[in-house]
This record gives C-alpha cells, structure tokens and sequence, in this order.
C-alpha cells in the first residue's frame, strides 16, 4: 500500500490508474478507524479496482470548543488496519495541503435544503466543513465511486445532492451501520464514554427501535411519539438534542400515514455526542 501526504504524488498516482483504466473507488475518514470504517473499504474493494482511503481530521467541520484538538489521531495504526485490508492507497494529507490559503469553508456550494435542520441546528457550520473538504477531496482523488456510511445519514443525504447538483461524475454508494452486540453504533467517539455512560449508550439505537416499531405498526401522532422518545432518553441520562421522523428520501418531516421513512436521533452522554438512525 501507498502512503502518501503530498498532492503531486497523489495526482501523479491517480493519472497513472486513470490511464490505464482503472475504476478507482474512495473512502474519505478522519482516521482512528474501526469495524465501521472497515465496512466501508470492505464495499470499495468490491466497487472499485483501485482504493483510496483518505485520513484527514477536517478542521472547518468542527465549530470552536468541539473536539478538533482532541480528536483521536492514530495515523499509524490506521496505515496497518488499511494495509491489511488491501487498501491501495492512504492518502493522509497535512492541513495546509488542504487548506493552503487560509483554514476556512468554500462558500462556492451552499449546503442544500437536506442539510438543514437536525444536525445543523446543533452544529451550525458543520455541513459547509463537510461539503468543503469532500469537495476538495473529490477534486483531488477524482474517484468513480465514493462511499459513505450510513450512521451519518444526513450528511449521506448532503453529499448525494452535492453530487447530484454539481453534476459530478462520481457514483455515491453507502453501507448500513456497524454495530456492538447491544445495538451501539460504532464511532470513533464512543471512547469518551465512561463505562456507566457505555451501559446505558445502546439505549440511543433501542429508542429510535421503538420509534420505527410505532410508526410501522400505523401510529401517526409523530410529534408526539418523537417527544414521548426524547424524554425517555433524558429519563436514561441523556441529553437529547432530537428524535425525528423524517422521509429518507428528502429529509423532509415524515408525512402522515408514511409506513416508511427515517427515524434519526442525537444525544449528548457524558464527553460523548452520540447520533444514530434507523431506515424503516
Ligand atoms: O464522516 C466523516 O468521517 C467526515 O465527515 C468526512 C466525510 C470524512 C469528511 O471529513
């Protein structure tokens, strides 16, 4: 495998695989990575005749007092686990290869309605972080396919229509989210979580279970099924930032009688930020 750090190595790889044909498929990360990520680079292997993996802890996703400082950087173990998944390529680049100006977000692309509402409510900017350094990604790696997981399905939701109204030729695929045993999402954040705090996180994936099992089973009444959900996490220990019905499709509130949609929630647990959903 590959490591590099540097845009002219990169470019000079990258024209190399496209002259000779080959369909090249893309895993951006911000590293420490687990079985989630796994999955993902998992499906590239099947996608994709040459894979890329970025590791790149994006500065302009997290607002001030979040925890870019923090976040877990283990470059070195995850050049191994890449390794030993036959990844073809880590592309693990400094920030000011990134952002050689000045760290700050591409306006050029405002985030879309889908990115609106939820987590953007509670982290204003992080959308914009996102488009900007998928964006540049995307223009760097120049992949035929991306993938994505689903854990973070609003921001699947924002790239597939930056996609979409960009016109970019890159197919977006997605994978289902990895989970512990107990239904925890997996999450490079988890590891802030006290081991009271661990015992009681998988109540976050039951919650939303409940949810879907209600909107399925034909109750309607989702403003208040969405509250009734909220205050059952509080009552656990959490601090719930939202549980929301929504269409899987637009984001958009569920309609009613809808028998399908998203059920998607976040909460704050201890250090911890958690966010999960659930398509039904
Ligand atoms: O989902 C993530 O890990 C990040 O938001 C991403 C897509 C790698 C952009 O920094």
């Amino acid at each position: 495998m590959l490591a590099i750090s540097g845009l002219g190595d990169l470019r000079a790889r990258i024209e190399a695989w496209r002259a000779d044909g080959r369909r090249i498929a893309f895993v951006p990360t911000m590293g420490n990575l687990h079985a989630g990520h796994l999955a993902l680079v998992e499906r590239a292997l099947v996608l994709g005749e040459r894979v890329v993996v970025s590791v790149f802890v994006n500065p302009t996703q997290f607002a001030p007092g979040e925890d870019y400082e923090s976040y877990p950087r283990t470059l070195e173990a995850d050049r191994r686990r890449l390794e030993t998944a036959g990844v073809d390529l880590l592309f693990a680049p400094e920030v000011r290869a990134i952002y050689p100006h000045a760290v700050q977000i591409d306006a050029s692309y405002a985030v879309p309605s889908v990115g609106q509402g939820l987590e953007d409510a509670f982290r204003p900017g992080f959308f914009s972080g996102v488009i900007t350094v998928v964006k540049r990604l995307f223009d760097l790696v120049a992949p035929d396919v991306a993938v994505f997981g689903e854990k973070d399905y609003q921001q699947l939701c924002v790239v597939r229509t930056m996609v979409r109204d960009l016109k970019l030729p890159i197919e977006i695929a997605s994978v289902q989210t990895v989970r512990e045993a107990d239904g925890l999402a997996l999450s490079s954040r988890n590891q802030y979580l006290s081991a009271r705090e661990r015992e009681i996180a998988p109540q976050l994936h039951g919650t939303l279970g409940e949810v879907a099992a209600a909107v399925a089973a034909g109750e309607t009444a989702y403003p208040q099924i969405e509250q009734e959900a909220t205050e059952r996490l509080r009552v656990l220990g959490f601090e719930p930032d939202y549980v929301s019905l929504r269409s899987a499709e637009t984001l958009r509130p569920l309609s009613t009688g809808a028998r399908s949609g998203v059920v998607l929630g976040a909460a704050r647990l201890g250090r911890a930020r958690l966010i999960d959903n659930l398509i039904f």
